[in-house]
Formats: C-alpha cells, sequence, structure tokens
C-alpha cells in the first residue's frame, strides 16, 4: 500500500549530505492503557530492562500509564532507559479533576507524548492544536521533552491532503517556541490509517513526509538548522520485522512503537533497530 504516492512534497528535495546533522535515534514504547497496574509494569520492565539497557546506541524510553510511572521509572533509575508519560493538561495545577501537570510529573519522567490520535480523535477541549501547542510550551517550561504526534487520516491521503494537514499540524503544536526549544521537540509522524492496524506505510513513503513536508514546514519557521536537528519518528504497525526498513531511511530517526511495545521481543524490535541505525 502505497497511500502517499505522487502528491507529497512534489517539487521539493530531500536535503544533501553536507546539510544532514546527526541525530541520535529514539525508540519510545507507547503502553497506551496497558500494563498500568505497577506489579505487572515491574514484572515486564525487569524481563526486558537488562537487554534493553545494553542497547545504548539508540535512546530508549518507555511511557506506561501514570498509574504505573513511579514503578516503572524507579525500577529503570540505575539504567540509561528514559520514561515517558502519555499525556499531560497544560495548566500547572488547580480545578481539573483528573488531570495531571507537567510539574507532577518532574523527576517521575523525561518525556511525554502530547497530541497522540488517539487523543484527538476522542475530542474535546484538551486535544485542539491550541491546547496541544500550550502542553508543549508546559512540558519544555519543566525540562521534559515532547514526543508530539501528528498524522492525517486516510481520507485525507486520499483528497492529497497530507502535506497541509502534517504541517499545520506540526506548525501549531511548535508555534511560538524559541528555535531552542523547537529543536528538544521530538516529533512522531503517525498515519492514523497504520496505526494498531498491522498495515505499516512504507518505508519510503515515512521518508518522504518526514524529509519534505514536516521537515520543510520546520524550517519554514525556525529555519533550516533546526529542522535538520528535530529527531522525527515514525510511528504506525512497527515491528521486530519491518523496523529495519524504516531505520535505513535517511529521514526517519526512530520510532514511537504501540502494540509491539508490549510482548518481551521488544528487546529485538531495539536491537534491529540499532543495528539499521549504524547502516545509514
Ligand atoms: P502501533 O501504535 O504500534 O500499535 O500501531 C503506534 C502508536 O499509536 O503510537
Amino acid at each position: 500500500m502505497a497511500p502517499h504516492r505522487g502528491a507529497a512534497g512534489a517539487g521539493k528535495r530531500l536535503p544533501n549530505e553536507s546539510e544532514k546533522t546527526m541525530r541520535r535515534p529514539i525508540l519510545a514504547a507507547n503502553w497506551k492503557m496497558n500494563l498500568g497496574r505497577p506489579q505487572e509494569a515491574l514484572e515486564f520492565v525487569r524481563r526486558i530492562r537488562y537487554a534493553l539497557n545494553e542497547i545504548d546506541t539508540v535512546e530508549r524510553v518507555l511511557c506506561p500509564p501514570f498509574t504505573a510511572l513511579t514503578a516503572v521509572a524507579e525500577a529503570l533509575t540505575a539504567t540509561s532507559i528514559g520514561v515517558g508519560a502519555q499525556n499531560m493538561h497544560f495548566e500547572e495545577k488547580g480545578a481539573h479533576t483528573g488531570e495531571i501537570s507537567a510539574e507532577m510529573l518532574t523527576g517521575l519522567c523525561q518525556f511525554v507524548i502530547l497530541g497522540h490520535s488517539e487523543r484527538r480523535a476522542a475530542g474535546g477541549a484538551l486535544e485542539t492544536e491550541m491546547a496541544i501547542n500550550r502542553k508543549v510550551r508546559a512540558a519544555l517550561a519543566h525540562d521534559l521533552t515532547p514526543i508530539v504526534c501528528v498524522g492525517e487520516t486516510l481520507a485525507q491521503i486520499e483528497k492529497g491532503e497530507t502535506q497541509s494537514v502534517v504541517s499545520d499540524q506540526v506548525g501549531a503544536a511548535l508555534d511560538g517556541l524559541t528555535s531552542e526549544q523547537a529543536a528538544r521537540c521530538v516529533i512522531a509522524y503517525e498515519p492514523l490509517w497504520a496505526i494498531g492496524t498491522g498495515k505499516a506505510a512504507t518505508p519510503a513513503d515515512a521518508n518522504r513526509v518526514i524529509g519534505l513536508i514536516l521537515r520543510a514546514a520546520i524550517a519554514v519557521r525556525f529555519g533550516e538548522g533546526v529542522a535538520q536537528a528535530v529527531r522525527i519518528q515514525y510511528g504506525g504497525s512497527v515491528t521486530p520485522a519491518n523496523i529495519a526498513s524504516f531505520m535505513t531511511m535517511p529521514e526517519i530517526d526512530g520510532a514511537l512503537v504501540g502494540g509491539a511495545s508490549l510482548k518481551p521481543d521488544y528487546v529485538d524490535l531495539v536491537r534491529n533497530a540499532a543495528e539499521a541505525a549504524g547502516r545509514r
């Protein structure tokens, strides 16, 4: 399946070798609403942490549900594996029942996934473009690294809207940041039809959207240096078997992994990613 065929980024070019900078690949495990009981999270982390810790040529981050953040953070203290949350509120504190602020996450984790499509699809005032932008700013203000998710629907691809949709999403999410702040963000490009479906995008299509559309949108706002420094992951049905094909692509700096990150062979996925990244 090649839904980005043709239209995406037509007329633009990928940067040449001298324009590329060294971006350390980052593999982030999005557990979603799974392994949330501290004991089950701990059991899983204990199974994978030794092997995962060894694969240190790529950055590794585990993103459990809030309820397991403390347990996972403690289990990973002596390792080089990072921890991330899956969402947060943009306000510091106050009357926001059930919400978690950036301040509450500091000390527990270093990353936070923001604007995931499953949250955007659920709708509401906390997942508008403006709310996601406020979350990005709040995360950065507390030294958390945002993993900002963007991606288009199948209907938008078919209408040839990929470029405008993902450019607008990334532009809105990073609006008002300094160049230094923008460069610290991680972007996850996740075409919606590929999430949890077992049908990944082709590596060439993902590479094209990331290189020609997302980096271009960042370059327009923050300059080519920032565009080349920002790490941009691919997400959507990544597996131990297909990760290498994404990692050998020059524009793809890692993956945001859902379902495959819940299995012990996630270690193989990360190992395959690191090996493939070393070849590019
Ligand atoms: P998936 O999920 O790997 O299960 O497709 C990816 C994501 O939603 O981040």
